[in-house]
Order: structure tokens, then sequence, then C-alpha cells
């Protein structure tokens, strides 16, 4: 590309194909990997190439693609006539712009931004006015193939176009395409439509870039970048392959898996260095974990934050809003949600806090329940600091417990308890000094006679 490294890059996303094999209400460029939209990835690895300018083109009608692209501007593409047509919708939205234009899909979510880098720096310095990146694939068949002559990109036939000779060629466009912006125009307009498909096909671009004697280029890429998603089955794929380059990327960063195959994480999952993770460990969107955190096996954690020194689980559930300070203690079956627990506490066995805070230091008993919902709003549950909530206790929010208080266990909890109180919100106990005996007498001469009597029937 002659336009200069300094010259503004522009970035078409295509995103207006039918997707009909996911068989989806939902379009296709919406459907989650790693805890995010497909399209959202695509959008980050594009992000940090730093574009001056972001188009994306999507179907008629697809409001929440739109919203997704936001706040980059969107193109319609009327009918689905091919990626040139797709191109060409977003010619619009370019106008002005002379820089590189590249074309992705947000369909491929495991573009890496080394990967378009590599091709733009390639661009501009041998100063193409096509570039593609390419791969050598296991299985050819669905892409189009890069016909090389003298080491020179000559044009991409699409398989379905393609001859015996042709189809033999494992070297395939990825999809991924830069063309100088001040020609976009002309190399679009000049694509016909006169093939087995009958669309417009972008990849024409290059036969016809080179018959108007400009450079063109491919660059090789690895396979495992350009899994583009049509089908169920294809975006499992995505996930396994994201998943696998999460895993890697935590543990060069510090973090001990035991079974790295079983933790799943989220694009944004992030990690404190020495934390370790035991198999069967779930991370939704918007985890953060400390330093020195030891996440034991069968946890769903998902929006928390989790500070230093923690000791989360075994089969613990941290819901979105849970705040966790340095070195608490979260159990087994204990589920938080929107609650914040300061430093040093602990909740070690059957849970649940929803819609609270603890204070530091505070110990939450075995079976505790925050009745946080009364069937029509949630209320909230104040502990303080260096409280004991005893075993088997509920505490009916709205409803605070000041510092130092203790609540006795199988307590229900109904009016605030004020700092150092002691409360009890339970039946008295009554004890009948040797009276069991004469009881289990009259219990077991009543059962003989029920017994006698059903066999007389
Ligand atoms: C395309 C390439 C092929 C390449 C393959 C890589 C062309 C003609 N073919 O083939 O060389 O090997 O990708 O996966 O470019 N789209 C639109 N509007 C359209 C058509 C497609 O926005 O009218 C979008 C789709 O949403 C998708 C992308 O463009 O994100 C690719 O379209 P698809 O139909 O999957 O192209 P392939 O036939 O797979
Ligand atoms: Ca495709």
């Amino acid at each position: 590309m002659r336009t200069g490294m300094k010259s503004p890059l522009a970035v078409v996303v295509l995103a207006a194909g039918a997707g009909t094999r996911m068989k989806s209400a939902v379009p296709k460029v919406l459907h989650p990997v790693a805890g995010k939209p497909m399209l959202a990835h695509v959008l980050a690895s594009v992000a940090r190439l730093k574009p001056a300018k972001v188009v994306g083109v999507i179907a008629p009608g697809a409001e929440t693609v739109a919203k997704a692209f936001a706040p980059h501007p969107t193109a319609v593409q009327k009918k689905a006539l091919g990626t040139g047509d797709a191109v060409k919708a977003a010619l619009a939205a370019l106008r002005g712009h002379s820089g590189p234009v590249l074309v992705v899909y947000g369909d491929s979510p495991l573009i890496t931004t080394a990967s378009l880098q590599r091709l733009l720096e390639s661009c501009r310095k041998t100063g193409a006015s096509v570039g593609v990146l390419g791969f050598i694939a296991r299985d050819p068949s669905p892409y189009g193939r890069l016909i090389v002559k003298d080491g020179a990109l000559e044009k991409i036939v699409e398989s379905k176009d393609a001859n015996p000779e042709e189809k033999a060629i494992d070297f395939v466009n990825s999809g991924v395409m830069c063309l100088d912006g001040a020609r976009i125009g002309e190399l679009l307009g000049a694509i016909g439509d006169d093939n087995v498909k009958s669309e417009f096909y972008l990849t024409d671009a290059v036969g016809i870039a080179r018959a108007r004697g400009l450079h063109v280029i491919a660059v090789e890429g690895r396979e495992a970048e350009f899994q583009g998603v049509n089908s169920r089955a294809e975006l499992a794929a995505a996930e396994r392959a994201l998943q696998q380059r999460l895993r890697s990327a935590a543990m060069a960063a510090g973090v001990t898996m035991v079974d790295p195959d079983t933790v799943w994480l989220s694009a944004d999952t992030r990690f404190g260095n020495d934390v370790t993770i035991e198999p069967n460990v779930r991370f939704g969107p918007g985890v953060t974990v400390a330093s020195d955190v030891h996440i034991k096996a069968f946890c769903d954690i998902e929006g928390a934050r989790i500070g230093k020194g923690a000791i989360i689980g075994p089969f613990a559930r941290l819901r979105p809003g849970s705040e966790i300070a340095d070195d608490v203690h979260i159990g087994n079956f204990v589920e938080l949600k929107a609650t914040t627990i300061r430093r040093g506490a602990k909740a070690n066995h059957f849970a649940y806090l929803g819609d609270s805070e603890i204070g530091a230091a505070s110990n939450i008993g075995a079976g505790t329940i925050f009745v946080n919902y009364d069937g029509y709003g949630k209320h909230r549950t104040l502990v303080g600091d260096d409280v004991f909530i005893g075993s088997n206790s509920s505490l009916v929010a709205p409803v605070r417990v000041g510092k130092g208080a203790n609540v006795t266990a199988g307590s229900v909890i109904t009016q605030d308890v004020p700092a150092g109180a002691l409360a009890f919100g339970r039946a008295r106990q009554e004890t009948k000094k040797g009276r069991a005996g004469p009881l289990r007498a009259k219990l077991q001469a009543r059962a003989a006679a029920a017994k006698r009597q059903k066999g007389k029937k």
C-alpha cells in the first residue's frame, strides 16, 4: 500500500450473512464464546489496531447486531449477494478515507491482533494494493484457494468454481483482506457475479487488481485463528480453541490449574499470580481474582471480585456483585449474590447470602439464610464486623446486626440487633426429666394395638 504507515486505518466487519446453519433466532455473531458475543471478540482484536474508523455491515432489521457494533456505525446490506457486495455496502461510510481498509468477518472470533497487524505491515512494506491472509488448511474443501505463481498471488478461486487442479491446493483464503482505500471503489466496482453461486465475490478483487498491474500479496497465518463459525458444532469448536488459549495464557501468567481442561474461563477473567484452581471450575464474565487465592473444585463464579489469599469452595457459587475481600473463606454450598464480605470473614458451609454486607472477621454459621425476597422486592442485610451468626439462622431483611453481636443458632431474626447484643430468635427449650421412658412405652403400646387391629381384618 502506497498510502504509508501514518495513513489512518479503516476496518469493515462483515456480519450480514444469513447464518442459516445455526438454526437460531439469535443473529450468528451474537452467539457467545468465552463469555461474550463472537462479534465482541472480533471488535476487541480490531480495536487494538487503533483504527480511525470501524464500519459494521449488517442485514436489514438486525438491530441487535447494530447495537453490538455501537458506537461504531453500521451499513445495511439489502440482500446477501456476496462478500464483495457486502464491502460495497460499507463504501458510503468510508467516503473520504484513503488509508488501508481491512476486511474481517464477524463470525471468526479467534483472529488475533498480531495477525491483522502482520498483514497490514506486509501490505505497507511491499506497497501492495491488495493483501490476503491465507493459511494451509488440513481440509481445504470449504475455502477459496489461493493461486500463487512465481511467489505472487494471482487470483482466488472459490471452492465451487475450482477445477480439479485448483481443488488440490491447500493454501486457502482466511477471508481477511486488506485493500488500498484509494482503490477500493474501483476494484469493487469491477467485481461481477458470473460464477457458480451468482454472488459478488470479494475474492475477485485479487485477480482484478493483478489485471490492472497492481501489486497483490498473500501472507500466511495459522489455521487455528481462522476457524469461522457456521454451525453449533463449529461454535463449540471455537469455544474449545478459545478456552485452550485462555488457559495457556493464565498458566503462563502464574496460575496453577490442576486439570486445565476442566477450567472454563471468560475472555475477561483476570488473575493475580499464585492462584490455584482445582478441577471443574467455571468463570463467567466479569471475574477478577487477586494473588494467592485458592479456588477448590466445582465452583461457579460470575461477576465477582476475589481478594488476596481468599479460599473459595469446593462447590461455592459466587453470583454477580460478589465482592470478596482478602483472606475471606467461602466454603461448600455457599451462594453469594450482590454481597460484600470484608476481610477475614468466613461462611464455610451451606448458606445463601444475598443483597448484603458482611463485616470483617465475622463468622456466618452453617445453614444461614439471608431472607432477601418477600415475593415482591429485594431487601438488604447488613452485618457488622466481628459478628457471630449461629448455624441455621434466618435473617429476614431488611435487617441489621451490629458490630460484635451474637445471633444464636436456629434464630429467625426479624428485628435489628444492636452492637454487642446477644439475640435469640427461637422458642425456649423445655426439658422434662425422666419423661422419655413413659412416652416411649405409650408409643410402643399404641403401635402394637394398631398391628393387632390390622391382623384381625
Ligand atoms: C469466504 C471466502 C472464501 C474464504 C472463506 C473463509 C468469498 C467469496 N469467499 O467464503 O474465499 O476461504 O470465506 O471462511 O469471499 N457476508 C456478508 N454478506 C454476504 C455474504 C457474506 O456479510 O452477502 C459475511 C458473512 O456474514 C460472513 C462472511 O461474510 O461473516 C463470509 O461469508 P460466507 O458466506 O461464510 O463466505 P464463504 O463462502 O465461507
Ligand atoms: Ca464461511
